[in-house]
């Protein structure tokens, strides 16, 4: 488990181990569009301003990923204890 906080209001969502970031932000009210919610097509693909992100991916390049600075959150993790996004 690991925590989002969300850039613009500093609101932290727990993201339990069971459920993807997208499925936990949508229960607290914050709407990510998805499409295939398995890291294939990027349409959920959001900026992250600090943290560490965990790519479970297939969309981000090798580079991308190593950047670190934009994630799939329909299926991607976090490495850190706490993932800003830019939201
Ligand atoms: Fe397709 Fe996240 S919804 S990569």
């Amino acid at each position: 488990a690991f925590t989002v906080k969300l850039q613009s209001s500093g609101r932290l969502i727990a993201i339990p181990a069971g459920q993807t970031v997208v499925e936990a932000l949508a229960q607290a009210g914050v709407e990510i569009p998805v499409s295939c919610e398995q890291g294939i097509c990027g349409t959920c693909l959001t900026r992250v301003c600090e943290g560490v992100p965990d790519h479970r991916d297939q969309y981000l390049t090798d580079q991308e990923r190593e950047r670190g600075d934009q994630f799939t959150p329909c299926c991607s993790r976090a490495r850190s204890p706490v993932l800003v996004l830019d939201l």
